[in-house]
């Protein structure tokens, strides 16, 4: 990572269930492991489990936040390095923020600049308002596909709303529950040929491959990390490899869209 700033980076996906909250959690591990300094964002707004896969029931969510609460009464740490700032389940207010709303929010995070390294959204699936807005503030994208074709499709959806309503060119993809690399490499090579034939200027880059393993299920039923339950599994060390990866993702230096000025605050602390 180049200079001291942090990176505000999120994962994303167009299709539900393709693994975002398993990787973002791992990944928030791995990083930790690395030294590094590490928030976990829940953007699944009211359908929120970050805090369920890692067996945790924080009292305080972002919903307080909206509500008086302060963002250090919220933060809450978990026992593997990083913390994370929950969000609730089944509160509808949460699936329709105001944009007042989400700027309070994103403005709140960024009291946080002076104590962190990364910073990961976990968003929802979908190209709805809320998904397109956390996807906007990042300043990368990591899009989780699965070889599977519908994910493709979904995918390319959530692309192509990005970059036509928000000119967001640049993801990074990482592709899960893959038999093998060859169908990673298939599905990725799909996605990156129909960016180039319909939509122009768009760059995508494999950052990370994570196989199907049986091992991420049990974690789940478990509610312990395969990073730490199981952490020789195939699924645990392509986490960790992609951990080291971001690590070497620079951060960019010009921010394209509007809100990004909150994140503009975060990483530059202009005051
Ligand atoms: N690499 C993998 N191998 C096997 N199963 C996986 C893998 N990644 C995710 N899963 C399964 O997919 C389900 C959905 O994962 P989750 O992280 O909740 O997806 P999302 O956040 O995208 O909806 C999990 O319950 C898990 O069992
Ligand atoms: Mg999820």
């Amino acid at each position: 990572m180049s200079g001291t700033f942090p990176l505000a980076f999120s994962i994303t996906s167009g299709k539900g269930g393709v693994g975002k909250t398993n990787i973002s959690v791992n990944l928030a591990i791995s990083l930790a492991r690395l030294g590094k300094r590490v928030v976990l964002l829940d953007a699944d707004l009211g359908l929120a489990n970050v805090d369920v896969l890692l067996g945790l029931t924080p009292k305080k969510n972002l919903f307080d936040l909206l509500h008086g609460a302060s963002l250090h009464d919220i933060l809450f740490p978990t026992p593997y390095g990083f913390s994370i700032l929950p969000a609730s389940s089944g509160v509808s207010d949460m699936l329709a923020l105001s944009t007042g709303q989400k700027f309070e929010l994103l403005e709140s995070v960024s009291e946080l600049e002076d104590d962190l390294d990364y910073l990961i959204t976990d968003t929802g699936a979908g190209i709805g308002d809320n998904v397109r807005y956390f996807n906007l503030a990042a300043q990368e994208r990591l899009l989780i596909l699965t070889p599977e074709p519908t994910s493709l499709t979904d995918a390319y959806a959530l692309v192509k709303v990005l970059k036509q309503t928000h000119n967001v060119e640049h993801f990074k993809v990482c592709v899960n529950m893959t038999p093998n690399e060859k169908e990673a490499k298939d599905i990725f090579t799909r996605l990156h040929n129909a960016c180039d034939h319909f939509l122009s200027g768009i760059s995508l880059d494999l950052a990370g491959i994570i196989p199907r393993d049986t091992d991420v299920r049990k974690a789940v039923i478990e509610q312990l990390p395969f990073c730490v339950g199981t952490p020789d599994s195939g699924a645990a060390k392509a986490v960790s490899q992609l951990a080291r990866t971001i690590t070497e993702w620079e951060v960019p230096e010009h921010l394209d869209g509007n809100i990004k000025f909150f994140w503009r605050k975060l990483l530059f602390r202009e005051s």
